[in-house]
Order: C-alpha cells, then structure tokens, then sequence
C-alpha cells in the first residue's frame, strides 16, 4: 500500500495546467502518476486520446452479478498565478499545521487520492472483493471538459453498465460536517466585444463625436441586473423551480452565520435578491456575473485615448431546470437589443454546462425508478460517514458546477453522489490552496466503506 500523502506530494509535483500549452509535460507526468497507481494496484489502464489531454480509464472488471461503480475525478489544475502570492511555491508541496499546500491539492488531486487510496486498502483487505470498479480521469475539467462528451458517445455501451458514479469534487463547511452534493450549477459563457472607431483615436483631437466603446459596454453591463441584485433579462427566471421542503430543512441544519460568511468574504454587506439569504441564492438562483473587463489604457499614468474596442467576459450560473441554450438566446437577444447602434459588438460563444440534481432515497420526490445500487450507495454513505465523522451528512446544492456530471446523466443514464471533501479555507482555484489532511484520512475511510457497503449487494 502506497502512502497518500506522499503519492499526494508527488502527484502535485507534476504542473498539470490543462488550460496553458506551456504546461504539456506537467500534464503527460501527471496522468502517467496515476496511470501507473492505477495499474499498480491490479487495475487494468487504458489512456484514451482526445482531441486535447487524455483520459484515463481503468478497470477491474468481473461477472454483471457485481456491482459497478465508475469513481470520477480530473487530474488537470487551475493555473497557479498570482505566483508572488503563494507561502510555498504552487508545485511544491508542503505540509503546514496538517494541511498539504500546492496547486490541485484539494481540487481535485487530494480528494480523487483519496478514493485511490480507499480503493487500495479496501483490496488489500479483501482482494476478491464483487465489486466492478472503473476510474475515469479526466485532464479538461478546469476548461470546461471539450472532449469529454465525445468520450461518453465513444464508450457509451461499455460505460452505461455501471450503476453509478462516485466523487469528491464539491466542498463542506466544517471539518467534521460531510455534505453529500445533491446539485450543481449549470453555466453559459461568452464574451461580449464592442468596437467604435477602426483604430484608437486622441480623446482630444476626436473626443466629442463618437460613442466610446467602453462606456456603451459599461451601459450594456450596467442593465443587465436590476438594482435590489437580480438578472434583468426579460425569461431569465421562467425555468427555476421551487425548492422542496427537505432541501430547505437540510439548508436549516447547516445553520451558517450569515455575519461570519460575510466577514470571510471580507465585504460591507450581502448584494443578494430579495427574500433569499446568501446561503439559499448561492444553491437555488441562477446568476450573471463579470468575470473580467478590458478596454483602453492599463498602463501606469495617463494616456487620452478613445479606445477602438471594450471586452467583457460574462458567466451565468444556471439552476435545475433552467437550459443553457434558452438562458443563452435571451442573453444575447437582450445585449443585441440594448447595444447602442452607433457602435459595433460581436458576442463570442464559450463553453456551457447542464445544471444538476439528484434526488437521495427515502425524500418525498425520490424517483419511483431509482436505481437499487445507487439507494443502496447514498443509504451506504450516510452510514459510513456517520461513523467515520461523528455526524451524518448533509444533503445540499453546490454554486459550483462539474457541467460532465450532467453529461453522463444524459448520455450513460447514471446518478452520481458527491461526497464532499473541501473546505471553505482550502483556496480553490486561488494562491495558496491546500488540502487539510484530517478529511483526507477520514475521507479514506468513508469512502472505504462506502464501497464495501455497495458490494455487499452482489448478488
Ligand atoms: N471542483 C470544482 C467545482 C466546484 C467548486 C464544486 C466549488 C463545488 C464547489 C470544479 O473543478 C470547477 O472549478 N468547476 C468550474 C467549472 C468549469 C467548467 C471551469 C466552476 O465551477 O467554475
Ligand atoms: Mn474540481
């Protein structure tokens, strides 16, 4: 048996910036670290090409009788700038009051060790273990997973066998409170170009005359949310679904102190819509957000110029139900409208992705047709971490999004259950992220029996 956090260490020696060209190597040395674990452990490994970075699939396999579960994660990473911000460098990792710091370690590098770990000590303990394994690992998740439905149509017949998907992608709010992630955010994203004059222009010598493309883009940015924090775009809210009665009980249970959230987040006050605390918009609204503005000057000084062009780059969260080409349609047809006509715009598609839900057994809209093994699994899971953290998980939504694990819904037919194991502390995608290793060894253990529980339904 390997040591986790050594193979944790080594695994994020390995730079694997899915997004940068410049980072090949460090994505080739870290599927061939888990690729290798994989096959180290009696598994049998096959490295799929893709139009991009491949995928990792590996299998133990036995009779249908079994069990099949396929464990999901990604081996790719954020990119790691702002370097100068980091304690210890971003791919050197370093262990500081129990935690492991470095690029990927929590998302998703600890928590998809941890289930490689749980794999290999639960066969160690039980080599003929009836349970059919597949990992499936890919390296694209960080940019929106290009090549992953391409993969899903390819091994559809192979992959749709399994009874369900297991991972750890998905955070938790405290050390010893494990959620189980019911749903996840969809996304659409563009990017919004506005242009004026063919080239820059002297503010002095033509200011006046024209429309500047910065402040047409600002208006547009500008009316696209109402000023009490909602989306203003006529439709955007028709899809959303009420929430039911459960979802809002689990929300109670987790309590959060809206004043402590705020004070971590380091803001005056809550910007949220009406009727809706922070914790209920983040899990139940859809957003629309900037993710980055540029246009003119961005030099030191001054500089008078009429800029010839302005970008934004907008994201918007969707929630269950709501369809990412419909919320895109009336995206665009309300920029289209509001552009002012005496400038020039283009909108530029960028990738998007299905919101998702999963109903856990025993609710009151639990599906009639739900798989045996996957009741039988979050039955398992509320079990083990029950034991294994002292308390028993919660059931709840995510503002994040994993938009495959809607894919594989639609293409495989499969739900997942999503243990979560980050933490708010752990800085995901953001300078010194790191991995508190205290859930990763419980993480172990629950995930070990988790899997346990599910074989035992071998028939
Ligand atoms: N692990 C995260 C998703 C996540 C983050 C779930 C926080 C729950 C809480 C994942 O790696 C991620 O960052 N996803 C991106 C989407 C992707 C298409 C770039 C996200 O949510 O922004
Ligand atoms: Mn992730």
């Amino acid at each position: 048996m390997f040591d986790p956090i050594e193979a944790l260490k080594e695994f994020i020696r390995h730079p694997s910036v899915s997004a940068d060209p410049a980072f090949a190597d460090g994505m080739r040395g870290a599927r061939e670290f888990v690729a290798g674990l994989l096959a180290s452990l009696g598994f049998k490994v096959e490295v799929v090409k893709t139009d991009l970075h491949p995928i990792i699939l590996a299998e133990r396999t036995g009779p249908a009788t079994w069990p099949h579960v396929i464990i999901y994660g990604h081996y790719d990473v954020q990119p790691a700038d702002p370097l100068n911000l980091w304690t210890s460098p971003a791919f050197e990792p370093e262990v500081r009051g129990g935690r492991l710091y470095g690029r990927g370690s929590a998302d998703n590098k600890g928590p998809l060790l941890t289930h490689i770990a749980a794999v290999a000590r639960l066969l160690a303990r039980k080599p003929d273990l009836p349970l059919r394994i597949t990992f499936m690992i890919e390296g694209e998740e960080e940019m929106g997973s290009p090549s992953f439905s391409a993969f899903l149509e390819r091994y559809r017949e192979r992959l749709k066998q399994a009874d369900f998907v297991f991972l750890s992608d998905t955070g938790i709010p405290t050390p010893d409170q494990i959620v189980i992630t019911c749903g996840l955010r969809g996304l659409v994203l563009c990017d919004v170009e506005v242009t004026g004059a063919k080239t820059d222009l002297h503010s002095g010598l033509h200011g006046g005359v024209l429309r500047n493309p910065i402040q047409a883009l600002a208006e547009i940015c500008a009316s696209l949310h109402t000023p009490d924090g909602r989306v203003n775009i006529p439709g955007f809210y028709d899809d959303v679904l009420d929430v039911e009665p459960w979802e809002r009980e689990q929300l109670v249970k987790l309590g959060g102190n809206a004043e402590q959230y705020r004070s971590f987040l380091g803001i005056p006050a809550f910007h949220t819509p009406p009727g809706y605390t922070p914790f209920e918009a983040v899990r139940f609204l859809p957003t629309l957000e900037f993710n980055g503005i540029m246009g003119g000057y961005q030099g030191e000084g001054t500089k008078t110029v009429i800029p010839s062009k302005a970008l934004v780059k907008i994201s918007c969260r969707l929630v269950a139900n709501q369809k990412p080409a419909r919320i895109r349609e009336l995206l665009y047809r309300t920029i289209s409208e509001r552009m002012p006509k005496d400038v020039a715009f283009r909108i530029i598609d960028q990738h998007e992705g299905t919101p998702y839900v999963v109903v856990p057994p025993h609710r009151s809209n639990s599906p009639k047709d739900q798989s045996p093994v996957l009741a039988r699994a979050f039955d398992a899971a509320d079990d083990a971490i029950a034991q294994v953290f002292g308390r028993p998980p919660l059931y709840l939504r995510e503002g994040g999004s994993i938009p495959i694990i809607a894919d594989i819904k639609r293409v495989l037919g499969l739900d997942s259950v999503m243990m979560g194991l980050f933490l708010p502390e752990d800085n995901l995608h953001a300078p010194n992220e790191s991995f508190h290793l205290g859930v990763m060894e419980k993480g172990m253990r629950a995930s070990e029996q988790i899997l346990e529980q599910v074989a035992s339904a071998a028939r």
